[in-house]
Parts: structure tokens; C-alpha cells; sequence
């Protein structure tokens, strides 16, 4: 079956100090800010009207992601399948101006997605600021109680194909029809919530602009650079200001057989399998292994 979602649409994160999470993300990724208000800002990185929202609140939480539809079609089509799959329906109505259809469901251990169709296109290709300058919000890491579980659901109710995952299911990585290796994915952990978020780059040479943006106010990556095992793309990781896991990607593999086999990997034990973690050979440290941003109160992001 085709995937019924094309790509990543945009995440919405609530922060202790929007502003300042915002700043990260022009100062460092690069995007630039196109909204901004007291309690929220909204950035984007190329001509989509929004494609990250940063929300003033009482925790630095995931609040909701959104992912875009093929079709208003397959909008109704994730509808029918979360019903018939015993997903909770949150929403049939856009939560975002410039969006014609959406479909909000939960997980079961309370992820949030939005399904819909584009999001217009009216920011200017092209702009002023500082930073590399990224091509697109590109994927998400998502941590579970039961990852195997957690993927289970997206491919049910959104079509999404398993492109590859651990032997036992520790980590697994899902693609959309555009191809692209994954668009989200899920880790074991403790709770439900965020691992990182992704921004694709152009080229490995926009790294190094990345890595200097952290030297002025002395703070370090977390991780890399490398070249991932799954995805075959170039990463390069650092927490911003409210400690959301940033990823900066580039290469990432393109699989473009709908049918292609799911590719099983062995992580070994704290992902120490360096061919699959890290093909040039650095295994992450502590902190990114261990790290996780909380999901947001549904109650707040009804109320969004
Ligand atoms: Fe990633």
C-alpha cells in the first residue's frame, strides 16, 4: 500500500522560554522566524507557513506533530483507519490557518498527530539571518514504552512503511511516500515522548557553520559528526536552550521500492554496534542515549 502521508508536515513544542528556543533556531539551524507574539513563535526554514511552533508553557514538551497528507482523501482514509485500528480521534478540524483537511489522533501512549493537507506556501524562498540555512523540518524521533507497539499504530492508521528496525525492536524507523529512509521514528525508552528533531541541510560543509554557531555562547555538541547506520545519513546533534535534542542531517538514503523488505539491524546492547549507530565509528554518548523530552498535557493542547 502507498503511504497516506507524503513527508513531515510540522511540529508544534511548548517551552519554558519560547523566545529563547526560538533564537537557537536562527542563531544555529538557521531557519528564521515568521510569527512571532508573546507566547508563541513560528518558524520556518523554506516557504512553508510554519514549520515549527514554539509555545510559552509550564514544561519544554512535545505538543503535537503534524504530518502531510498525499491527499484530502487520505486525510478521510486516516480517519477510517483510526477508528478501525481503536485510535482516539482528537480533532477533524484544521488546528492551523492554511490547512483545508486534517484528521488529529492520539497514540496510545499519547503522541499526537495531525494529518492533513499542505500547508500553504507563502513565505519567500529566500531570506536574510544567520546559520546554514536548512532545507526542510526534515524527521522525528519519537521515544515509546512499547516501540513496537507505537509503530504498529502509525503504519495502521497512516500507511507509513517500516523501512528497517532493531532485532528487538528497541529502535524502528518508518518512511513516507516520498522515500526518504524515515520521517518518523520511535526509540525505547521510559515514557512516551520526544528524542529529537530533525533539520535536513544541503551539504555536509553547512556542519561546520553549525558547529562554530555554538562556540560564542561555549556550548558543545552532543553528537557527531557522523554517518548513521539506518538512513545512511550524515548527522550532527546539539540540545538547544530548552532542551530539545537538534539533529542536523544530510544524505539521507532515498528507498524508492514500496515493496522493498524491512531491513533488520542488530544495535547491540546500549547501542554499541558502531556499523549500525555510527559508520564512522564514535558511539553516542550518555546523554543522547539517555535523552527525552516529555509530552505535553493533552488537555493544553486541546486548548491550543
Ligand atoms: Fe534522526
Amino acid at each position: 500500500m502507498r503511504p497516506l502521508i507524503q513527508r513531515l508536515g510540522y511540529l508544534v513544542v511548548d517551552a519554558i522560554d519560547p523566545h529563547a528556543a526560538a533564537r537557537d533556531t536562527v542563531n544555529i539551524v538557521g531557519a528564521r522566524i515568521v510569527e512571532e507574539c508573546p507566547d508563541s513563535v513560528a518558524l520556518s526554514s523554506n516557504q512553508r507557513h510554519a514549520e515549527l511552533i514554539i509555545r510559552k508553557g509550564t514544561a519544554n514538551a512535545l505538543v503535537r506533530c503534524g504530518l502531510e497528507a498525499t491527499s484530502a482523501a487520505a486525510v478521510e482514509q486516516v480517519r477510517a483507519n483510526c477508528e478501525a485500528a481503536g485510535l482516539r480521534i482528537l480533532s477533524t478540524e484544521p488546528s492551523l490557518p492554511g490547512i483545508e483537511a486534517a484528521v488529529t489522533f492520539a497514540t496510545s501512549e499519547g503522541h499526537v498527530f495531525e494529518v492533513h493537507t499542505p500547508m500553504s506556501a507563502d513565505r519567500p524562498a529566500r531570506y536574510h539571518g544567520p546559520g546554514a540555512h536548512p532545507r526542510a523540518l526534515d524527521h522525528v524521533n519519537f521515544t515509546a514504552v512499547d516501540p513496537r507497539a507505537w509503530a504498529d499504530e502509525m503504519q495502521a492508521a497512516c500507511g507509513l512503511l517500516l523501512s528497517e528496525r532493531t532485532t528487538g525492536y528497541e529502535l524502528a524507523w518508518l518512511r513516507a511516500a516520498d522515500g526518504r529512509h524515515h520521517t518518523v521514528a520511535v526509540v525505547k525508552s521510559h515514557s512516551p515522548g520526544i528524542h529529537h528533531m530533525s533539520w535536513e541541510f544541503p551539504s555536509f560543509d553547512d556542519f561546520k557553520n553549525l558547529a562554530d554557531a555554538l562556540i560564542p555562547d561555549a556550548r558543545k555538541l552532543t553528537w557527531g559528526p557522523g554517518r548513521h547506520g539506518a538512513g545512511d545519513n550524515l548527522f550532527l546533534y546539539f540540545a538547544d536552550s530548552a532542551d530539545f535534542l537538534i539533529e542536523c542531517v544530510a544524505e539521507m538514503e532515498v528507498i524508492d521500492d514500496e515493496a522493498a523488505p524491512v531491513r533488520i539491524s542488530a544495535a547491540g546492547e546500549n547501542l554499541s554496534n558502531w556499523r549500525v549507530v555510527n559508520q564512522w565509528g564514535a558511539l553516542p554518548p550518555t546523554e543522547w542515549v539517555e535523552h527525552h523530552s516529555p509530552l505535553a498535557a493533552l488537555a493544553e493542547d486541546r486548548a491550543a
